[in-house]
């Protein structure tokens, strides 16, 4: 149970010391309008009082019809009855406090929230919510308006479903048989060791040699000619510098944060201001970082982290001709980045990642039955030109992991399937990619709508080379002979390598 406490005061622009009992008739009269849903009472009104032109009001409820829900009503209903009646108006609605206590068996790690004064866990049965009423930060009627503790609600009724045990869900689809694996060595060692790649710069990050950038390469040519060519997926360029305009739509918004690698613009590109930084560099030959990190912006959003995100401001709005249905593209025009969790990782794990994303959007039928068409072609490819030991599980959607949510979609058929890849020397299984029906989170976020007014539905699939390397490297070894040999006739000779003395 849910139960709330609220008083607040109407400022009327003129005096109504001697309405009181046209307000009490007007209360009594219209209990079913303002406080009540389906002819179930919600909410009571426990006393008022008139004071000139004040009428304040003392509102206590259940979640039935919640005494903020029951503020608007009555600011509603009053201003009407009230301004037809006595040509009076109401100039404002004060929160004079505000209480919500949410029953829970225990209490939830959040110290502060916006228009917050205090928020603890109560005689062990409730997590109570105080407002602030008083500062600059207090919750006004418009915050009401605005459905403000309608979220807090929902903010920490998840938490308590995620303290509940919903955790990361993970449940076994399918294992390909087992093999016989030519290698028992960390793949980045062992690319490593023969100069394929080296470490960059920054964490997380590698520079790829030609030998593996080639292996990338015949990665992309085996995902283009054995699926993207027969399937008939076109080619696109989706930005990798992502607005909050787009995050806000697509979900991240709401809990992406601890990852992102966050793009600060100069607060302006006028020489003079960047002088002295100029000036302390080519004296010191140390950068001010400190000196920078004054004169950049706020962010503007962060590096490419999803990839399919960005490709949905290309249709915002439109209404998308049957003739294109389903639309089927494909983007790896670019990095994706996540701040990942810290201490040194193979390539398996990193920073700055490539990745093929494909696109599909049609009818709730033409999109699970492109994803089956997929899902064949995936599976053909790692059996038959990969060979590798693989299995796929449904797991809690990348949507809402991304959105720091756990457990299983609400949609029905909505989801994703991650495809994992064993490597053997540490006998671990890494996700190499994933498949997922969106549903219509995407066409709905962004308003996309079809030509016949069908709903439209949306899939999108992340092809990880990075983790593709790190699987068919680590089963495989790096020695080209012993590669399958449908593989092999993809790659056919290996690039000449860098070596250094
Ligand atoms: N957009 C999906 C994800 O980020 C697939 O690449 O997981
Ligand atoms: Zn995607």
């Amino acid at each position: 149970m849910i139960y709330f406490d609220l008083r607040a005061s109407f400022i009327f622009t003129k005096e109504i010391s001697d309405l009181y009992s046209v307000f009490d008739n007007f209360f009594n009269n219209n209990t079913d309008k303002i406080l009540s849903k389906n002819d179930e009472v919600g909410s009571t009104i426990e006393d008022f009082n008139i004071n000139d032109n004040k009428l304040t009001i003392h509102l206590k409820s259940n979640q039935i019809v919640r005494a903020n829900e029951a503020l608007i009503r009555l600011k509603k209903e009053l201003s009407n009855f009230i301004g037809f009646k006595f040509k009076i108006g109401i100039r404002e609605v004060l929160i004079n406090f505000f209480i919500i206590k949410i029953e829970a068996d225990n209490g939830v790690d959040i110290e502060t929230l916006p228009y917050v004064k205090n928020i603890d866990y109560e005689n062990d049965r409730y997590i109570k919510i105080v407002f602030d009423t008083e500062t600059e930060q207090k919750l006004t009627f418009s915050e009401i308006e605005k459905r403000i503790p309608d979220r807090i609600i929902t903010l920490i009724k998840n938490k308590l479903e995620d303290y509940g045990g919903k955790n990361e869900h993970w449940e076994l689809l399918w294992e390909s048989e087992d093999k016989k694996f030519e290698s028992n060595e960390d793949p980045t060692e062992l690319m490593l060791n023969e100069g394929w790649i080296k470490r960059g710069y920054n964490r997380g990050q590698w520079i790829y040699g030609p030998e593996a950038t080639y292996l990338f390469r015949t990665f992309e040519k085996i995902v283009l000619k054995e699926l993207l060519e027969p399937l008939k997926y076109t080619e696109m360029i989706f930005p990798k510098l992502v607005s909050w305009d787009v995050w806000m739509k697509s979900g991240h918004a709401q809990g992406v944060y601890p990852e992102i690698y966050y793009v600060c613009p100069p607060k302006t590109r006028d020489p003079k201001y960047w002088e002295d930084v100029k000036n302390i560099y080519n004296i010191t030959k140390e950068v001010p970082v400190d000196l920078i990190k004054e004169k950049i912006d706020v962010p503007i959003g962060g590096m490419c982290y999803a990839q399919c995100p960005s490709f949905w401001g290309f249709l915002q709005g439109e209404t998308l001709a049957s003739d294109q249905l389903p639309l089927k593209v494909y983007d790896h025009s670019g990095t994706s980045h996540r701040y990942e969790s810290g201490g040194i990782h193979g390539i398996e794990r990193v920073d700055e990642f490539h990745r093929l994303e494909l696109v599909w959007v049609g009818t709730k039928e033409d999109t699970l039955e492109q994803a089956e068409n997929l899902k064949k072609k995936y599976n053909h490819i790692f059996e038959d030109i990969l060979e590798i030991k693989w299995r796929t599980a449904w797991v809690t959607p990348w949507f809402m992991a991304q959105e720091g949510k756990h457990g299983l979609s609400d949609m029905k058929d909505a989801g994703t399937v991650d495809y994992e890849a064993l490597t053997p020397y540490n006998n671990k299984w890494i996700e190499i990619q994933n498949l997922s029906i969106n549903a219509n989170k995407y066409t709905k976020g962004f308003n996309v709508k079809s030509q016949d007014n069908k709903l439209l539905w949306s899939g999108c699939s992340g092809v990880g080379l990075e983790r593709w390397a790190a699987a068919f490297i680590s089963q495989h070894g790096l020695n080209s002979e012993k590669w399958p040999k449908k593989f092999k006739e993809y790659f056919k000779n290996m690039p000449k390598g860098i070596k250094t003395l």
